[in-house]
């Protein structure tokens, strides 16, 4: 398969130069974030209920909107996870005995460097592939990472882990991979079992995960998590509307929406939409689609399910995994799961 790699612009790394502190970029095949796009927007839609996949939140402003919710008082996850991942790195890192680390959904990399903190002390010089859809968050996160940690060789991935997990560059094993803040959350069910299966296809028999999973909780702190008072959630949101009309020349008006989220009890996962405020039609040129909003239709944005430990460690071994350690936060509000390939 044929990858497409290059120096990345302004850290003073040349094409095919990747020495000590080298940072390279790869593209692998489904990193164009509108690749598949008309498709989805076709098809989400089209149905009784309008949905889309939370993938095209993640344009350089919508990661840097993340970014902020993470800092917000209500969204616990991150701060949860990073006191686990300060807690549990030494501990982690000792069982695995990583060469590469290699994480999904990387974003800022922020909580990753507890990993790498630890590393240091230990005098491990791990290889580093943060993979990401979003290329703006995996070149700041570099930028961050270098200035850093001087020594940490990189290879930035770009791509969509729902089709590009078999495209996967070589790197020196032991792996350890990471699918920390809750992203597995974001797929349904199948979505999820699929993704694990081929993750696990993916990875050698030395390799491990460790996930971070959110937990199933009371409804008011889920709810505030997703209704953060400074607004960056709703802001986060409503994105998605100014990145589908920069991509498809498309006439949305946020005016036009609201922001809505909350914990669906039954289902065990918050649903994130955009709520039409009146009736009104909507012009995608670049496809050439005209749909109709009625007042108060909504467009399924996102979901975000919480998991029970029974419910994830069934999730991993669905998918042929075998569950090795877990640790959890004292208000039990989220979860590290360490797993191997059985
Ligand atoms: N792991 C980080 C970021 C979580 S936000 C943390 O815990 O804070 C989710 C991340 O997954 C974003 O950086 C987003 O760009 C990325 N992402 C979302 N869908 C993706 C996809 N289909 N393929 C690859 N990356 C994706
Ligand atoms: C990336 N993901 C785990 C976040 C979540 O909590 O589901 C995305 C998010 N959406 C709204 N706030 C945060």
């Amino acid at each position: 398969m044929e990858q497409n790699t290059r120096s990345v612009e302004g850290l003073g790394i040349r094409p095919g130069v990747r020495g000590k502190t080298g940072i390279a970029l790869v593209r692998l095949p489904g990193s164009s974030r509108s690749s598949g796009l008309e498709r989805d927007v076709r098809r989400g839609f089209s149905g009784p209920r309008k949905q889309l996949p939370p993938k095209y939140f993640y344009d350089a402003r919508g990661s840097l909107l993340f970014e902020r919710i993470c800092g917000t008082p209500e969204y616990y996850p991150t701060r949860t996870e990073s006191v686990l991942l300060a807690r549990h790195a030494r501990g982690i890192l000792d069982q695995v005995a990583p060469g590469t680390l290699v994480e999904i959904g990387s974003g800022s990399s922020e909580k990753t460097g507890h990993f790498f903190a630890a590393c240091e002390r230990l005098g491990l010089h791990v290889r580093y592939q943060p993979f990401d859809v979003c290329d703006e968050a995996l070149r700041a996160a570099a930028a961050r990472l270098r200035a850093r940690y001087a020594w940490l060789d990189m290879e930035l991935l770009v791509g969509d882990y729902a089709v590009d997990l078999p495209a996967l560059p070589y790197s020196e094993g032991p792996r350890l991979f990471l699918f920390l803040g809750g992203t597995i959350g974001n797929l349904n069910h199948d979505e999820a079992l699929n993704f694990l299966a081929a993750l696990h296809g993916a990875m050698r028999a030395e390799d491990f995960l460790l996930l971070g999973f959110d937990r199933v909780k009371e409804k008011a702190v889920l709810d505030a998590a997703y209704n953060d008072a400074q607004g960056f959630t709703a802001q986060f949101n409503l994105n998605l509307l100014k990145v589908l009309n920069a991509r498809l020349d498309a006439d949305f008006e946020e005016r036009h929406f609201a922001h809505v989220a909350f914990f669906n009890e039954g289902e065990g996962q918050i649903e994130m939409h955009l709520r039409a405020r009146r009736a009104h039609e909507v012009t995608m040129s670049r496809i050439d689609l005209v749909t109709r909003f009625t007042e108060g239709e909504t467009i399924l944005t996102e979901i975000s399910r919480k998991f029970t430990p029974e419910g994830m460690r069934a999730l991993l071994e669905a998918a042929g995994f075998r569950w090795r350690r877990h640790e959890e936060a004292d208000n039990s509000y989220f979860s590290l799961a360490l797993a191997t390939p059985a």
